[in-house]
């Protein structure tokens, strides 16, 4: 039987922090959209050159781009068992989509831990998050610094800003969450999939909230 899992919360409500732990805990891949869309972006791709003008002013790559890059995504072997989700899905156009996609690979979605998070924090949580460039881990300059200034601790790669984490983007894409990705929590709610976690709370915490409601699935 496989596990899908989806990550839902605003932009730093720490959906990427916590799905890299718990897929190292659970042994599911991480399919993050924001990653796929920069590793892409990075490569110089097709795909990397069309996400790049929404991703800088804070907006979402449109549907069809975006269900057709996860479709392929989650075909690959490493999914069978499962996957945690990250990003995806923003819209209901793309929460049906993946309903479809895992009913053709006779799954379904398990369980949808949705972390909350005050406003106020996910400014300052975006605003001094650091990435690095290998990896992907991310640090923040005061919640979560490495060990040594802008090094990433697991490669010793130089940490990066990331281009849409400057203030006015931040503040667009907390906009586009609400208009456009807020109503999936009722949705998820309807189909009593969705468990809410406490996301103003250290980062191991938030870790061992999760797995206890993973755990007993
Ligand atoms: P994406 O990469 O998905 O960005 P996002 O949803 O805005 O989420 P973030 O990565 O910013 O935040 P997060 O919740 O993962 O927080 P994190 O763990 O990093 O998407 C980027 C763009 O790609 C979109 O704007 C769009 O253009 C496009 N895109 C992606 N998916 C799409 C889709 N499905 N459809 C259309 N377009 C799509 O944490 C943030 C910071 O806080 C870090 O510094 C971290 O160290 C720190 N932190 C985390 N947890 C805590 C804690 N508990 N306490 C203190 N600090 C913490």
């Amino acid at each position: 039987m496989s596990t899908f899992i989806v990550m839902l919360g605003p932009p730093g409500a720490g959906k990427g922090t916590q799905a890299k732990r718990i897929a190292q805990e659970l042994g599911y891949p991480h399919v993050s959209s924001g990653d796929i869309f920069r590793e892409n972006l990075k490569n110089k791709t097709e795909l990397g050159k069309l996400a790049e003008t929404y991703m800088n002013r804070g907006e979402l790559v449109p549907d069809d781009v975006t269900i057709a890059m996860i479709k392929n995504r989650l075909s690959r072997e490493d999914c069978d068992d499962g996957a945690i989700l990250d990003g995806f899905p923003r819209t209901a156009a793309q929460a049906e989509a993946l309903n479809r996609i895992l009913a053709e690979m006779d799954a379904q979605i398990d369980i949808v831990p949705y972390i909350n998070v005050p406003d106020s924090v996910l400014i300052k949580r975006l605003t001094g998050r650091w990435t690095c460039p290998v990896c992907g881990h991310m640090y923040h300059e005061e919640f979560n610094p490495p060990k040594e200034d802008l090094t990433c601790d697991v490669d010793g790669a130089e940490l990066y800003q990331r281009e849409d984490d400057k203030p006015e983007t931040v503040k667009n894409r907390i906009q586009v969450y609400r208009d456009q990705t807020q109503s999936l929590i009722d949705y998820y709610q309807k189909q009593d999939v969705l468990v809410e976690i406490n996301g103003n709370q250290e980062i191991g915490t938030v870790t061992t909230d999760l797995l206890k409601v993973l755990n007993q699935e």
